[in-house]
Parts: structure tokens; C-alpha cells; sequence
């Protein structure tokens, strides 16, 4: 048995484990966080995190060979191998504010270990850090008093939140550094046998620890980089009456191209990609690279042009004022199948709508409360409502964030009757259909299409 512990209990710490757990019932797992709450609930029947499937794969294991607790010390001294899962969100102070990854908790954890080892462990950084974190971590890790022997590794996730449990279960890959020295290589074997047990090995890449690192910010920059040129080409389309869904499928069924990630939308959210491609700006600034940075910071930029340019859009549309109007957000999560909010579109389309005075109602399955949170004070100006009929009744418009696939099949019919008239509807998801919308009264306006509008019609 191998005591295998994780530092984190967030978002990948959990689902990550809890399939180790699963797939590795040799193999003790424990997983620690200072946040007793979360820890609390990890234990409960309620878990912290909404994601399907999860449920079943921690029930499977939990109290097994899967447990999790706030005991930091003292499952640091009994690990063989530890993970770390912690946050690395962008720094708000000081040198590289804005840009660069806060990696303060990162540290604080790597000193932790140091305090509590008495036998030599293999550390692997599964968080998201920058390129070259390892060498500050061994550095960290190895001038320690009693000789003991640390070996870091890096094991970057790419699990998305909303299919967590699919791409753990099956990865496209698993990719795994670590230094290309004897001991390296030994501690690299042993999570590639991790892994081994349900993951095929053609799937299990191996790597030099620096390859590993930078390999991760380059797949979320080039992901998030696509959804940034699909939605700078439907501002275009939105111009010439192309039709951004009908682009996107052309280009996709390019074989070089690729038709994933190719979705039109009010601009991409969650808590990682703006915050590693601006990760990766401020390494290519820190090593002198500025057409590199200015190369990468620009799929941020398109982002935000892209959420703004969604809420000018309904402004505009309802004759250029929303105050005092009842506007109804579906969606709050930053995408389907989630209760995350971090950095959701919908954060900026409500905090926008709310600085001009509408009345702003928010409407998801799962999501209310993580959005209640993040919008801090400001929650006393929203109402927040989980069914989607009360929240429309005397709306004079709605717009879809989140393509919760409820949304696409609710009484569209009954949501028209409720509301004021003329109706709109903003689908920043290009979820519904338009034309039956269209039909039925609204005044329709997708992303990277022609608008639908009654605007000749005085009774619509
Ligand atoms: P998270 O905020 O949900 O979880 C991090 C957890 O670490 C928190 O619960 C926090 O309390 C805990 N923590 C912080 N310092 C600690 C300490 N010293 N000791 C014990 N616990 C501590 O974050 P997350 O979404 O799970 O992301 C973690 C890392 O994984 C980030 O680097 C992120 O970029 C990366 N990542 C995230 C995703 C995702 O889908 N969320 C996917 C791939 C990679
Ligand atoms: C993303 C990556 O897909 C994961 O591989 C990675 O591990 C993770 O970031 C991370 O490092 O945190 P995630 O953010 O959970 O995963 O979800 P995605 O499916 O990538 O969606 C991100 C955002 O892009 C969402 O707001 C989504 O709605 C949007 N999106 C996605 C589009 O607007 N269009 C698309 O075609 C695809």
C-alpha cells in the first residue's frame, strides 16, 4: 500500500483523488485542505463541488480508501507521494499584478512539507504554475535540515469542469515530468503505474518536468485561443449576415482544423484560462519575449471586447435604456453542468446591466449561491430566482448565459405570454431556435447572426 495524500480539496484535488481512490484500491488516499467547511462537506452527502457523476465515484470509495480531512500535518508525515492541488490565481498586488500567478499558497504548502517530513516523498505539482516552478520547489524542498530527499514532478490536470468525471475515467492523455536523473526517472515510474491501472500507456506521456509545466498553459492558451477567434469572427458575421454556427462548422470539418471548440459565445469564463494565458504573457514578458505577450494577451482582450460588446448589444437593442427594465439572466454558471462562477460571462453581462440601472434577475439550476458570493454587495440589487417562469413574468427581456440544456427545451410559448412586449431575447450561447423563437413574438438576437426582429411589426 502506498499512502498517497493531497494538498487541496478544491475542484481538481477532488474529483482527481476521488477517481485514484476508485481506480487504486491498493492505494490509501487522503485528502487535506485548510478550509474545514469544504472538508465538512466532502464528508457530508452534500459535496462542495457540483459535477456529474461525482456523487458515485466518492461513494464508491469514501471511508474505503478515500478520506479527507483537515489534519495537514499529520498526513504529510505518514504520505509516500503527495500531490498538490492548491489554488494559483493571479496576483492582485506587487510586481506582475494582473499578470502573474500568486504563488503564495504554493509555497506556504512546500514549507509545510518541509516541517512535517521525516522520510523522503515525491511531490508533484498538480496545480497549474509557471514554467521552471519545480526548481524553486526542490530548492524549497531540499535544503532541509535532516538530508532528506525530495523528488518533484509535475503532473498537470486537464480535466473540464462538467465532464470531470469522463476525462479523469478517460483521458485524452496523461501527461507526466519529472528530471531526467536516475531518481527522477524511479519517481516517474511510480505514478506512471498510478495511472496505469486504468489509463492505456500509449496514453501516458512522459516528459522533462519543464516541457510538463509550460505544456499546460500552452493547451489552456491555445484552447480559449480558438473560442477567442470564433467570436472575433462573429462580430464580423454579425456585420455581413454570414452565420458564425454555419463558419464554424465549414472551418471545423477541416480535418487540420478540428470542429471542438469552435462555439460562438458570449466569451469564455471559468477560473483558468484568462488567468494562465496571463501567466504565460508575463513569463514571455519576463524573458523579453513582447511580441509573444502581446501575441497571447490579445485572446483576453478579444474576451472582454466580446462580453462587452454583449451588453452594448442589449442596451442598444431596447432603444438604448434598461433602466427600471426587468431583464432575466438564464445561466449563471460559466458553463453547463457546473455550479462554478468564476469568472463567468455572466458576472460582467449582470454587473454591466446593473450599472445601468435594469432590474436584473438571475435564474440557474446550481449556481445561486457560488454567483450571490461573487457578486459580494452588489447580490442586494439582483433577484435570484431558480424557476425560469416566475423570473420572465414581466420581464421585457431575456438573455441566455449558460447552455444549461433546460433552457433549450422550457415553454418558450408561455415565457412570451409573461413577459412585456416587444419581447427580446439575447442568446449568447446560440442555444435555442431562433426562427421558432421568432415565430412566437420575440425579437431575437443570437451571436454571429442576423437579428430576428419584429421591428416593422407594431404589435410584436
Ligand atoms: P480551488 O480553489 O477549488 O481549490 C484549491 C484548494 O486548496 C482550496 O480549497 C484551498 O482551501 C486549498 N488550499 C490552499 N492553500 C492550502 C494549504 N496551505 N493547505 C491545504 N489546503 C490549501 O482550486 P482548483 O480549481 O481545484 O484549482 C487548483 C489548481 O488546479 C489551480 O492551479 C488550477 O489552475 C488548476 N486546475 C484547475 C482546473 C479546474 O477545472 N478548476 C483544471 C485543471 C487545473
Ligand atoms: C478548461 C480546459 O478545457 C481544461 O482542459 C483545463 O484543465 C481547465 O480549463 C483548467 O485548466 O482549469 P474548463 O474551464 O473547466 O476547462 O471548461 P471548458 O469546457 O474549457 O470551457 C471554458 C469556457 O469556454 C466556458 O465558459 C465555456 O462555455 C467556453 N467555451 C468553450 C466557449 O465559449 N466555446 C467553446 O467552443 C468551448
Amino acid at each position: 500500500m502506498t499512502n498517497i495524500l493531497c494538498i487541496g480539496a478544491g475542484y481538481v484535488g477532488g474529483p482527481t483523488m476521488a477517481m485514484i481512490a476508485k481506480k487504486c484500491p491498493q492505494h490509501r488516499v487522503v485528502v487535506v485542505d485548510i478550509n474545514e467547511k469544504r472538508i465538512a462537506d466532502w464528508n457530508s452527502d452534500d459535496l462542495p463541488i457540483y459535477e456529474p457523476g461525482l456523487d458515485e465515484v466518492v461513494r464508491e470509495a469514501r471511508g474505503r480508501n478515500l478520506f479527507f480531512s483537515t489534519e495537514v500535518d499529520r498526513h504529510i508525515s505518514e504520505a509516500d507521494i503527495i500531490f498538490v492541488s492548491v489554488n494559483t490565481p493571479t496576483k492582485t498586488f506587487g510586481r506582475g499584478a494582473g499578470k502573474a500567478a500568486d504563488l503564495q499558497y504554493w509555497e506556504k504548502t512546500a514549507r509545510q512539507i518541509v516541517k512535517n517530513s521525516t522520510t523522503g516523498k515525491i511531490v508533484i505539482e498538480k496545480s497549474t504554475l509557471p514554467v521552471r516552478t519545480a526548481h524553486a520547489m526542490e530548492r524549497i524542498l531540499n535544503y532541509n535540515p535532516n538530508g532528506i530527499q525530495f523528488e518533484v514532478l509535475s503532473n498537470p490536470e486537464f480535466l473540464a469542469e462538467g465532464t470531470a468525471i469522463k476525462d479523469l475515467e478517460n483521458p485524452d492523455r496523461v501527461l507526466i515530468g519529472a528530471r531526467e536523473t536516475e531518481s527522477g526517472q524511479k519517481a516517474l515510474q511510480t505514478i506512471v503505474d498510478i495511472y496505469a491501472e486504468w489509463v492505456p500507456r500509449a496514453q501516458i506521456l512522459t516528459a522533462n518536468v519543464w516541457s510538463s509545466e509550460l505544456s499546460k498553459l500552452v493547451a489552456n492558451a491555445f484552447l480559449a485561443q480558438r473560442i477567442s477567434s470564433i467570436n472575433a469572427i462573429s462580430a464580423l458575421c454579425e456585420k455581413t449576415e454570414a452565420n458564425v454556427n454555419e463558419v464554424a462548422r465549414a472551418v471545423g470539418m477541416d480535418s487540420r482544423i478540428g470542429s471542438r471548440f469552435l462555439q460562438a459565445s458570449i466569451g469564455f469564463g471559468g477560473s483558468c484560462f484568462q488567468k494562465d494565458i496571463l501567466n504565460l504573457v508575463y513569463l514571455c514578458e519576463y524573458y523579453g519575449l513582447t511580441e509573444v505577450a502581446e501575441y497571447w494577451e490579445q485572446v483576453v482582450k478579444i474576451n472582454e471586447y466580446q462580453k462587452n460588446r454583449f451588453v452594448h448589444n442589449i442596451v442598444s437593442t431596447m432603444f438604448n435604456t434598461v433602466a427600471g427594465k426587468r431583464i432575466v439572466l438564464l445561466g449563471a454558471a460559466f458553463k453547463a453542468d457546473t455550479s462554478d462562477t468564476r469568472e463567468s460571462a455572466a458576472l460582467t453581462v449582470c454587473k454591466g446591466l446593473l450599472e445601468e440601472h435594469a432590474e436584473v434577475v438571475v435564474c440557474d439550476p446550481h449556481a445561486i449561491p457560488n454567483f450571490r458570493k461573487d457578486l459580494g454587495d452588489l447580490a442586494d440589487k439582483v433577484i435570484f430566482e431558480t424557476d425560469p417562469y416566475k423570473a420572465a413574468v414581466g420581464s421585457h427581456g431575456l438573455a441566455i448565459m449558460t447552455e444549461w440544456k433546460q433552457f433549450k427545451t422550457l415553454d418558450y410559448q408561455a415565457i412570451y405570454d409573461s413577459m412585456v412586449k416587444p419581447a427580446f431575447i439575447f442568446d449568447g450561447r446560440n442555444l435555442v431556435n431562433h426562427t421558432e423563437l421568432f415565430n412566437l413574438g420575440f425579437n431575437v438576437y443570437p451571436i454571429g447572426r442576423t437579428p430576428l426582429t419584429h421591428q416593422d411589426d407594431q404589435n410584436a
